[in-house]
């Protein structure tokens, strides 16, 4: 066990989290389904939708037999939902190829989608007494900093040197199964509330003493930036079409933003809308929507419509009360402009 290691242990088992809903819990199902909840999204954020995901969907059986539809509806609002249709596609694979019990073997874990590397680690070392190193974006910061790894964190180079970091400290005793997960847990602790990215409470860290980043002065400038490309941007008009407060909601396709979520029908410039007979449209208040990749500005064209566009398809077109369709599996942007529009219906009802 390296000092290292046997520091942030201590500091977890003092002042670390204890009673997040997924600790205390051995169920490779209950863990796995917060760290993937976890991805990219702060715990606060996270509780809310775990306590609902769980109850509704409580085993990988009952995950496996629901529609996408659903699974998306529970994500709703969380973002990232390549996350939800992979745990959705990936409790049907354990149904299917493991006899409905997740599999115990690191490289089968691995194998579903969405779980990488670390998180099947985190699995691993949580659920199954099997501790593996692990190397999320908090210990990527925590290890740049305290061992001054420079260089972007993403790029295959810094990556690998990361990882042996994540190796060569984790405690493998093979008897001290509640070292391991205090050793994780306290790394990811450690990241989520004193190394963390813009406030760093390095007065209080437990291993500031062996800290390379804070004796050379480098906490603010690691981990180092990704090099800024400029992102695209891309401009739409959404249509809100309402009719007698029904609003109309496409279906996104299956892959790409907002896949197989319900949206707002896109046009682009110039476009004209058939069978509507117009009452009156105005534009609303434009919002952006930052992704990874690019950023995307949505002008929200508001229509009543007083005949229906006769034929929608349901399957890709539905028209829903306004206080349904909030509650659909659709993006958060959607959901801001929807609701500023029942805001808008209910001041004037
Ligand atoms: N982030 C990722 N996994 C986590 C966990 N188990 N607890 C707290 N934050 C996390």
């Amino acid at each position: 066990m390296t000092q290292f290691s046997q520091r942030i242990i201590d500091w977890q088992k003092l002042h670390g989290r204890h009673d997040l809903p997924w600790q205390n819990t051995i169920d490779p199902y209950a863990i796995w389904v917060s760290e993937i909840m976890l991805q990219q999204t702060q715990v606060t954020a996270v509780i809310g939708y775990y306590a609902k995901f769980m109850q509704r969907f409580p085993s990988i059986k009952i995950l496996a037999a629901a529609t996408q539809e659903e699974v998306l509806q529970y994500w709703s609002g969380l973002g990232y939902y390549s996350r939800a249709r992979n745990l959705h596609a990936a409790a049907q694979k354990i149904m299917d190829d493991f006899n409905g019990v997740f599999p115990s073997h690191f490289d089968d874990i691995q194998s579903l989608s969405g779980i990488g590397r670390s998180t099947a680690a985190a699995i691993s070392t949580f659920a199954l007494n099997l501790p593996q190193p692990i190397l999320d974006g908090n210990v990527k910061r925590v290890f740049a900093r305290h061992f001054n790894v420079s260089g972007y964190t993403g790029a295959p180079k810094v990556a690998q040197q990361l990882w042996q970091i994540a190796e060569r400290e984790n405690p493998n005793d093979a008897n001290k199964e509640s070292d391991a997960i205090a050793y994780t847990q306290g790394l990811m602790d450690l990241g989520a509330t004193l190394c963390t990215r813009t406030k760093p409470r390095c007065t209080i860290c437990p291993v500031n003493h062996s800290c390379e980043a804070l004796a050379l002065n480098l906490v603010k400038s690691l981990p180092t930036p990704k090099p800024r490309k400029t992102i695209p941007e891309k401009s739409v008009t959404m249509l809100v079409l309402i009719h007698q407060n029904t609003v109309m909601l496409e279906k996104r396709p299956p892959s790409g933003i907002w896949g197989g979520l319900w949206s707002l029908p896109e046009v682009t410039e110039g476009a004209n809308i058939d069978g509507v007979t117009l009452q009156n449209s105005s534009a609303l208040k434009p919002l952006t929507h930052v992704f990874t990749h690019f950023k995307l500005h949505i002008t929200p064209q508001l229509i009543y419509i007083d005949q229906l566009i006769p034929q929608v398809n349901q399957a890709v077109k539905i028209w829903l009360p306004l206080e349904e369709a909030i509650a659909a599996a659709i993006p958060t942007p959607i959901r801001t402009i929807l609701m500023s529009i029942n805001a808008l219906t209910n001041k004037n009802a």
